[in-house]
């Protein structure tokens, strides 16, 4: 019999890191097969976002690990009480409120944190054992990045628990507390800033007369197909950048122009501007 997971708040990142663990593939290995809950009960605000979940279990039909999910609202109380793991997913500036009604019934409990800008000590107020963890939104198909950062008191079953059910979200990456920040605004922001590359490529090809879905397609393309060639080529990105630069030609002459108007400076400035806003959110 395995255990109860309550994930307090299941919104847009709540429902990602849900699908992610309920649609796990069911593993060989008994011990791994341990860290998934037989149950996880998912606490909202109102009966709409309940529904919600509860339409998109239906959708998935049974899970491979024999998941049951349980969705309410109203009551989060009654859910940490009868759980033994906690996902923290409201919003940041909802977590004071619900973790201070949670206080008698949390203690001791592992929590697992999605919210950005709360730290791992002021998350010890409810709780000594506390996992924080910063992903982003295409954890929904998968494709996610999870940073995790785990307090001294989390036992090693516990990583181990918490590394395996955030794994599903895509990739996962341990890193110490201190660059939490910069995860933030990596990790989490991460996608609205490729978005905006996708987008003003995806312009570009209409601009100079190529059809807008044409354009997107072969925008994609370009963006997997390179991310996939750094992988796999273990080649530093500058290198691989230089080789397909023909003296004289057309690459060397776009990469030119892109530096005269700021693009990689302002990449840089404005991820590190968002991991500075979030580290004003922790200091609330
Ligand atoms: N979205 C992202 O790209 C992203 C990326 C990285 C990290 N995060 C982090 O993920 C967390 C959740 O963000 P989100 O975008 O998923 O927000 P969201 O879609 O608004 O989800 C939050 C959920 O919390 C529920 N909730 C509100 N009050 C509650 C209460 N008293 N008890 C239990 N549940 C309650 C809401 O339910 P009702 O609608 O019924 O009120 C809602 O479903 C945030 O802390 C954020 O920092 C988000």
């Amino acid at each position: 019999m395995g255990y109860t997971l309550t994930m307090l708040g299941c919104g847009v990142m709540g429902q990602a890191i849900l699908s992610a663990i309920y649609n796990a593939p069911k593993s060989e290995d008994a011990n791994i097969q341990s860290l998934y809950p037989s149950k996880i009960i998912a606490c909202n605000g109102d009966a709409t976002a309940a529904n919600q979940v509860n339409a998109l279990i239906k959708g998935y039909g049974s899970s491979p690990n024999g998941i049951v999910v349980d969705s309410t609202f109203g009551d989060n109380i009654k859910a940490v009480k009868e759980c033994d793991v906690v996902i923290l997913g409201t919003k940041p500036f909802l977590v004071e409120k619900v973790m201070n009604e949670l206080k008698e019934v949390v203690k001791g409990k592992l929590i697992i944190s999605i919210a950005a800008g709360w730290t791992i000590s002021q998350l010890q107020n409810y709780s000594n054992c506390v996992s924080r963890i910063m992903t982003n939104t295409p954890a929904k198909y998968g494709y996610g990045c999870a940073v995790i950062a785990h307090s001294e008191e989390v036992s090693s079953h516990e990583r181990e628990l918490v590394n395996e059910l955030i794994s599903h979200v895509g990739v996962c990456v341990e890193l110490p507390e201190k660059n939490m920040d910069a995860a933030t605004s990596l990790v989490g922001s991460g996608p609205a800033y490729v978005l905006l590359m996708i987008e003003s490529m995806m312009e570009s090809g209409i601009k100079m007369g190529i059809p807008l879905n044409e354009s997107l397609k072969c925008t994609l393309q370009v963006l997997e197909g390179t991310a996939k060639m750094v992988e796999r080529s273990g080649t530093h990105p500058g290198v691989l950048k230089h080789q397909v630069c023909t003296p004289g030609g057309t690459t060397i002459a776009g990469l030119c122009k892109m530096e005269e108007y700021g693009v990689k400076n302002g990449i840089i400035k404005g991820v590190e501007e968002g991991a500075i806003v979030a580290a004003r959110l922790g200091k609330k």
